[in-house]
């Protein structure tokens, strides 16, 4: 059991005119090697639930222990806390602060006790894992892309080696090649050396993608908190909340009220591809469900939706390029 909620509270001005309760009553578990997704509308209070994780703001109310310790202990170090529970801020400007970029992401390590040149060693392994040009190493912080900024400051954190990787949006700002790369790469820690990965993001189809936990704040309150697949099932109660489901889950929906009989619950693009093949195949052999019977009394009508099946097959098979299947 590595980080632990209880009755936390979060009030921002508080007993002021502008007194903001910005996270109420949370209760929250995270177990080590986790890969967990946290969604909720702008301003539901996700960026100040992470910060509480690595103790940079302090409950207004309630306890937070880090392996069964109070982190707000009088005697707590929290210094190791943050050094093993690293979060990238959602603005890389808050973190970025070094006059050249191998500087900042050295920062850290030598932070935790590295001479340079080791830390130099952890800072380059870092920059490569993100995908930032050797290059551009030398350059300031500041004059960088906004793309660019977000690698720098993901790379800052991973050469600090965290057990636990926070990401507050992380792939705002990128393209979608730059987006994919970098999640493929977070994922890949998470699968190789285990660590917990906590993901803020906007993108449902990156959480499909990815999470194998989903956390929804709606009003500082945790709303929903399960596997990805039974959270996005409530897509009406998550619109009522600002949110939606993944596109795929309206399509899955779309095609099932059509008649054909899909797997609503599929999230991801590869899902709905496998599932939408297996049932056209199903068409195609005669085993039409039953609105297709129904649709196919009459034979004109059969033949054409015969010939659009196999059409979609042949479509969905087809590799195309850049990977995008559908
Ligand atoms: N430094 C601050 N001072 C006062 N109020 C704040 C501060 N930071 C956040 N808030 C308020 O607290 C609430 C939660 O904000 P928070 O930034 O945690 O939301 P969020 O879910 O991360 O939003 P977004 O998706 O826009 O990043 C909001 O009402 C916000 O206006
Ligand atoms: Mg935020």
């Amino acid at each position: 059991m590595s980080i632990e909620l209880k009755n936390v509270t979060y009030t921002y001005s508080p007993g002021t005119a502008y007194e903001i309760h910005a996270l109420k009553d949370i209760n929250l578990s995270i177990p080590d090697g986790q890969f967990i997704g946290i969604i909720g509308h702008t301003g539901s209070g996700k960026s100040t639930l992470i910060q509480h994780f690595n103790a940079l703001i302090r409950p207004t109310s309630g306890t937070i222990t880090y392996n069964g310790e109070d982190i707000w202990g009088e005697k707590y170090d929290r210094r190791v806390l943050r050094s093993e529970v690293g979060l990238v801020f959602q603005y890389p400007e808050h973190q970025l602060f070094e006059n050249d970029v191998l500087s900042d992401v050295c920062f850290g390590p030598m932070n935790q006790g590295l001479s340079r040149e080791e830390a130099e060693v952890e800072a380059k392994k870092a920059l490569q894992h993100v995908g930032f040009k050797e290059k551009n190493y030398s350059k300031s912080p500041f004059e960088l892309s906004g793309g660019q900024k977000k690698r720098v400051a993901i790379a800052g954190v991973l050469a600090m080696n965290p057990k636990i990787l926070i990401l507050d949006e992380p792939t705002a700002g990128l393209d979608p090649k730059g987006r994919d790369d970098i999640l493929d790469q977070i994922a890949e820690l998470h699968k190789v050396r285990g660590i917990t990965i906590i993901l803020v993001s906007h993108s449902m189809e990156d959480i499909a993608k990815y999470a194998e936990r989903l956390i929804v704040v709606n009003d500082g309150e945790i709303a929903y908190d399960d596997a990805p697949k039974a959270v996005f099932a409530h897509y009406r109660e998550l619109e009522a909340m600002g949110l939606a489901a993944p596109q795929i889950t309206y399509i899955m929906h779309a095609l099932k009220e059509k008649g054909l009989d899909v797997d609503v619950t599929a999230t991801t693009v590869d899902e709905a591809k496998e599932n939408i093949l297996a049932v056209l195949r199903k068409c195609n052999s005669g085993k039409l469900v039953q609105s297709d019977r129904t649709l196919s009394d009459n034979g004109q009508k059969k033949t054409e939706r015969e010939t659009l099946v196999s059409e979609m097959e042949t479509d969905l098979t087809e590799d195309k390029k850049g990977g995008q299947e559908i």
